[in-house]
């Protein structure tokens, strides 16, 4: 990509050819207001990031730069054009929760021009008939992010502009409720909503956001997560090479679990005299008790010595969990090896993925993906095999049926019928496998 030369805010400024004058004002680390702004997808409806290039009002963020700009990002103008459109944007804007306005950007650039925020009107009609998410239409600037989110980022389809005229509006499905509709409560149009009108439930401002990786599937999506005393209370999606901003509905919902107070937080050594065996009902304290790391420690590690003194290394074998990082399982493995001196050692994801890596071995030399996820979009033909990926790993999905939409084969062999199926081209149901596991929640298989 080659450079060209403009004049940013009365400054010479090298830039690269084809980006637009957003990427190019933010690489200098100068701010402009952004609503329908998505990464990736040209939008340019709200307006509100307008430049003044060679005396002339454009959107920065579908507006590209070309050799010679003179571009003003604060001018008399610019400032007055954005006022003007907040005026316009607060006209027909309200929100329900002090909560909602803190998440509304246009609240917030009415404050940084002077203008007064949107109302809080609790009485609003809001649609809550959806269990973690809420949605307020009159919060809504009609910005089209979350129908970019929906469909052309997470491609599920439910959320379109419906109606015509002034009674343009979000919707669901065919104009049904959020909680009736098709959505798989992957969470993206919360995530990219300028306003808070969709927005989760009970959703309040975090004391610290943590960025990780989500521990679910091995996607790697990466995730920010609201902590407030001590506790998570929100998740996002994050950029990551994997995900690109997105989530699923267990990386988006699913941390309650970090909270639960069911969680096994100190080791636990079984009583004396309780026998091996599932509880079957007991107390798990009437079985085990709890005991300090030291003290749980000690004990494998003189069990772990009494076995190795009576039968040797090669009756002492290692099992570690898939869900464990890269690193602990390196170190266990160390472990074993030189502490123990066993090569019995194993990791569950075998169970699953030993086929796979067989398979991906034989073919491309090596037993992992070769590629990022989203070269699945550079794919003329797409073959899942035995996969549900839209449970297991829905951000994959994600990419398999954007690039199916773009025009990718796809073909299926499966035995059950999966919801991606409706993206295939074909789909070739195993049907010895298909008769013991047909469900009947998909009609027409
Ligand atoms: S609900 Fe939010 S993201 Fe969707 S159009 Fe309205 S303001 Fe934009
Ligand atoms: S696809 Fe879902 S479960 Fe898997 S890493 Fe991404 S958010 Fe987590
Ligand atoms: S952010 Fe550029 S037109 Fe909306």
């Amino acid at each position: 990509m080659g450079m060209v030369k403009v004049v940013l805010n009365g400054k010479e400024v090298e830039a690269l050819e084809e980006e637009t004058i957003l990427n190019l004002v933010r690489r200098h680390g100068i701010e402009i207001p952004t609503l329908c702004y998505y990464e990736g997808f040209a939008n340019g409806s709200c307006r509100i990031c307008v430049v003044e290039v060679n005396g002339r009002l454009m959107p920065s963020c579908i507006t590209k730069v070309s050799e010679g700009m003179k571009i003003e990002t604060e001018s008399a103008r610019v400032t007055e054009a954005r006022k003007t459109l907040l005026r316009l944007l607060l006209k027909n804007h309200t929100h329900r929760s002090k909560e909602e306005q803190m998440r509304c950007r246009v609240c917030e650039y009415a404050v940084k021009y002077g203008l007064e925020p949107a109302p809080v009107m609790p009485d609003v009609k809001v649609d809550d008939t959806h269990p973690a998410i809420i949605f307020n239409p009159s919060a809504c600037v009609m910005c089209r992010k979350c129908v970019i989110a929906c469909g052309i980022d997470q491609n599920n389809d439910v959320i379109a502009v419906i109606g015509r005229g002034s009674g343009t509006r979000v919707g669901f499905d065919l104009d049904t409720s959020m909680g009736m509709s098709s959505c798989v409560s992957c969470g993206a149009c919360v995530d990219a909503c300028p306003t808070g009108a969709l927005m989760e439930k009970g959703w309040v401002p975090a004391d610290k956001v943590v960025e990780t990786t989500c521990p679910y599937c091995g996607t790697g999506c990466q995730v920010e997560y609201g902590v407030k005393d001590g506790r998570v209370i929100w998740a996002r999606g994050a950029y990551g090479p994997a995900n690109e901003g997105k989530l699923c509905v267990k990386g988006k919902f699913g941390y309650h679990y970090v909270n639960s107070p069911e969680r096994l937080t100190k080791p636990l050594i079984r009583r004396p005299n309780v026998p091996k065996g599932p509880l079957n009902g007991r107390p798990i304290h009437e079985v085990f008790r709890e005991a300090t790391w030291d003290e749980a420690l000690d004990l494998i590690a003189s069990k772990i010595r009494e076995i190795l003194n009576k039968y040797g290394p090669a009756a002492i074998g290692g099992i570690m969990s898939d869900r464990s990082t890269n690193e602990s399982i390196y170190a266990f493995q160390k472990f074993m090896r030189c502490a123990i001196g066993t090569d019995s050692i194993d990791q569950s994801a075998t169970l699953c993925h030993e086929p796979s890596a067989w398979s991906l071995a034989a073919q491309l030399g090596f037993g992992a993906a070769t590629n990022p996820i989203r070269d699945v979009l550079n794919s003329r033909t797409i073959i899942v095999v035995g996969s549900n990926m839209n449970e297991t790993h829905p951000v994959i999905a994600a990419y398999v049926k954007r690039a199916a939409k773009q025009g990718a084969h796809l073909i299926i062999v499966n035995p059950i019928h999966t919801e991606l199926a409706r993206y295939a081209e074909y789909e070739l149901l195993i049907s010895l496998v298909r008769m013991s596991y047909y469900s009947p929640q998909w009609p027409g298989t």
